[in-house]
Formats: C-alpha cells, sequence, structure tokens
C-alpha cells in the first residue's frame, strides 16, 4: 500500500518512521515533510489547502491512505474530498473537525452529552462578555473560539489580564477565530494527554502523555505548541483511564455519531485530572505534537494495520500493543520561540545524538541545504527516547541533546519532573 503523509513537523516524522517500518507498506510520500523525514519518504511539495492538486497526486501513485497530521487541512475538509473521491483517508471529516476547529461547538458538545468540562459561557459581542467577566471569581479562562495556532487562550490570574484577553480577541488579534469566544471556569489540577482511535462507532484507548506547555524550566514563560513530553503518564492510573473512556470518550463517539458527524481517526482529549475526576479542557482530532513521538516509540504493533482498520470502520476487532517502557522527547527550539526567531541556523551532532542507545532524534523543522542541516521552525528538533523507567529515558534523551551542536537553539532541562518526583 502507498501511503500518502500530510505535514511537516515532529508529530509527522514520527509517524512516518513506524509507518516506513510496516511490512504492509509500498512506498511512503510526506507533503511537504522535512529534511528528517526525507530520509523515510518521499518529500512532495503538494500544498494541502489545494484539494485538487491532492487528489489528482493520489490517483496518479496509487495512494491507498492518506494520513492527516495537523488539524487545519481537517478542519478544511480535506478528509471529505479525499473519501468523496473513493480515497482512504486517516483523520475526521469537517463536521466533526468540530471538535478541534471550534470550542464553543465542543463545550455545548459536552452540555448536551454529558461530559465534564468547566463551566463556561459563550460570547459574540465584547460588551457583553466584559459584563459577564466582571461578576466572575478569578481565576479565569478565556479562548477565542476558533484555531489559533495554540495561542488563543489566556488563563487569567487578574481582572486585567481577563480583559485584555477579551479585547485582544474581539480587536482581531485571533483574527476570524477571535470573533467568538468562550470564557470558562478554571480547572484544578494536572493535565494529562489521552488519545484514542475512532471508526464512528467504536473507540480504542492509545495511551495517555503529558506534556509541558510553557517555554522555560519550572513551567515559567509563555505558553508554546509543548516543548517536550513523556509517557506513561503516572496520574492516568487504570481507574482514571476507565473513567475517562466511560465519562468523556465513550459519550463523544456516541453523541458524534448520533447527531450524523460520526468522529473517524484519532480523538486526543486534554484532560484537568481534578479532585472529582477527569475533565475535559479540550478536544483535539489530531495526535499531539510533541506526545505523538513518545506515543510512537511505546507503540509495539505495526502503525499502518491501524490506521487502515480506523478509516475502514472495523477497530472492534483490533487491539494495540505497547511497550511497558517509559519514553521521553525533549523540544529543541530556536531561540526567541515561540516569538520571533532567527531561521537557518546551522545544526551539527545529529549522527552522534542519534548513536546513543535507545534514542531517535525526530525533526519538526528542518531544511537540508547542501551537506548542512539548518532550523527552519520555531520548534526544530525533537530528541526522543525510550528507557526502562522516565529517568533512564530522561537521562538517555538528554545524553543526546548534550551532543547536538546548535548554538541557535535552547531546550528546557526539567522535562518529566512531575513523573520523577513519583518514580
Ligand atoms: P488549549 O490551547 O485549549 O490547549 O489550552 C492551553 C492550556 O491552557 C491548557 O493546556 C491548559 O494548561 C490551560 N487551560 C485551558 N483551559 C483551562 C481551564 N478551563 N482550566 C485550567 N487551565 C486551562
Ligand atoms: N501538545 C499539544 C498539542 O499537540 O496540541
Amino acid at each position: 500500500m502507498n501511503v500518502l503523509l500530510i505535514g511537516s513537523g515532529g508529530r509527522e516524522h514520527a509517524l512516518a518512521w513506524r509507518i516506513a517500518a510496516s511490512p504492509l507498506l509500498g512506498k511512503l510520500y510526506c507533503a511537504p515533510g522535512n529534511a528528517g523525514i526525507a530520509e523515510l519518504a518521499d518529500c512532495v511539495p503538494l500544498d494541502s489547502a489545494d484539494h485538487g492538486a491532492v487528489i489528482r497526486f493520489c490517483g496518479e501513485r496509487e495512494i491507498g491512505l492518506v494520513m492527516i497530521g495537523p488539524e487545519a487541512p481537517l478542519v478544511a475538509g480535506l478528509a471529505d474530498d479525499l473519501a468523496g473521491n473513493g480515497i482512504k483517508v486517516f483523520g475526521p471529516s469537517k463536521a466533526a473537525a468540530q471538535l478541534e476547529g471550534s470550542k464553543g461547538f465542543t463545550k455545548d458538545f459536552c452540555a448536551e452529552f454529558g461530559i465534564p468540562t468547566a463551566a463556561y459561557r459563550r460570547f459574540s459581542d465584547k460588551t457583553a462578555a466584559l459584563a459577564y467577566l466582571a461578576k466572575q471569581s478569578l481565576p479565569i479562562v478565556v479562548k477565542a473560539d476558533g484555531l489559533a495556532a495554540g495561542k488563543g487562550v489566556t488563563v487569567a490570574e487578574t481582572r486585567e489580564v481577563a480583559v485584555a484577553a477579551v479585547e485582544a480577541c474581539f480587536d482581531g488579534a485571533f483574527g476570524e477565530a477571535g470573533a467568538e469566544i468562550v470564557i470558562e471556569e478554571c480547572l484544578i489540577g494536572e493535565e494529562a494527554s489521552f488519545f484514542a482511535l475512532c471508526d464512528g462507532a467504536h473507540a480504542l484507548p492509545l495511551i495517555a502523555a503529558q506534556d509541558h506547555k510553557r517555554a522555560f524550566d519550572g513551567e515559567k514563560g509563555p505558553n508554546t505548541g509543548g516543548m517536550g513530553a513523556y509517557s506513561p503518564a503516572p496520574v492516568m492510573t487504570p481507574e482514571i483511564t476507565r473513567r475517562t473512556m466511560d465519562e468523556i470518550i465513550w459519550p463523544t463517539v456516541k453523541g458524534m455519531a448520533a447527531r450524523g458527524t460520526p468522529f473517524k481517526g484519532v480523538l486526543f482529549a486534554g484532560l484537568m485530572i481534578t479532585a472529582d475526576g477527569p475533565k475535559l479542557i479540550e478536544y483535539n482530532v489530531r495526535f499531539g505534537d510533541p506526545e505523538t513521538q513518545v506515543l510512537m516509540l511505546r507503540l509495539k504493533s505495526d502503525l499502518l494495520p491501524a490506521l487502515v482498520a480506523t478509516a475502514d470502520g472495523v477497530l472492534k476487532t483490533f487491539d494495540l500493543r505497547w511497550h511497558d517502557d517509559a519514553a521521553m522527547t525533549v523540544v529543541m527550539a530556536a531561540k526567541g520561540y515561540p516569538g520571533s526567531y532567527a531561521k537557518n541556523t546551522e545544526i551539527r551532532g545529529l549522527d552522534a545524538a542519534g548513536a546513543v542507545d535507545g534514542v531517535e532524534v525526530f525533526h519538526a523543522g528542518t531544511a537540508r541545504e547542501g551537506g548542512k542541516m539548518l532550523a527552519t521552525g520555531g520548534r526544530v528538533l525533537n530528541v526522543s527516547a525510550r528507557g526502562k523507567t522516565v529517568r533512564e529515558a530522561r537521562k538517555r534523551a538528554y545524553e543526546a541533546v548534550s551532543k547536538i551542536d546548535w548554538p541557535g537553539g535552547f531546550y528546557r532541562s526539567d522535562i518529566g519532573w512531575r513523573a520523577l518526583e513519583r518514580e
């Protein structure tokens, strides 16, 4: 089977790594990919926003499965157009992708199906939002409704910060994504990222991970797409996992099917594990980045048949096996990220890093130019390792990080601290 993978990040490199290892694979293409993915796949300059071009490419190259990595093409309906042309696709329809595409949609959905989440109100008018805000207790959370590249959420400790967040949304800081907002209760607890494959009717739980969203050590600095992740997540005990499936994932799968918009793909539940149990912070309709990098290191089974079974709607008879080992990924980002940063700085030492026992270095934003490896994005490398414990995985990952010679980059040195405290 030939596979087309859409995306260019560390998540896609990790997915490509597993897809490329499948005995079922014919040829792997990736659009657009990066310098790391290029070692496993044929990277093609195909614009995923041009659905007609993707459909034509699939016909020409006899693509048996399209795996869509990021949310934007899903929210834009790429999966619908592929499926409508008889092309097998992993990823939800435009209607089902609303679970990530609109926070207000998801909050209303949770209310309708009794899924535990923070109490909320939706607003499309600044004056009404500010009047409501004035009566709420602190801290409080303000969210732009639509996709805002992870930047649309403000957890406000003070009223000034909350008001500024509301004003920023309505004054266009996030474009159309901020034309509507959600104001919600601040949940207290520990966060975890939980994943389940869904085929429209059935859900197969994967494993959980935890990531670190703040840029700097000690959970300080601005929010980012994620500076590192590890799995297992100690907070996801068997009991919390069971409750997550029963109270959150299953009602979602059934509710989406009942509405006539079944969810197919991977459901990524951002959870807060509170004193009352798991509550949904948000849904994503794709694999997490950088969580996928640790998931793929722990996956023992072949990934490709699982993706196909999801697309075919036969997950009920499917199972996946996982390594008991822990895994960790440390993100190396360009200095200045998530603000502005320099591009095209040179990275050396990747071979030495990759040679450390148990280590895989996934590329998130790189390009090869001549004999040089250049950093081309904000998050650039995901130095990932497996080990018997989180402590061992972490030792290996940081040993590999120390071999990378990249003066233009930075990383956090405390990934996994919550898990280490419990080991
Ligand atoms: P999101 O972009 O929706 O993933 O939100 C970014 C981060 O904001 C989450 O990972 C949480 O740390 C935090 N957050 C979002 N909503 C809430 C909430 N209701 N209570 C507490 N923290 C939240
Ligand atoms: N790591 C969080 C995300 O992928 O959205």
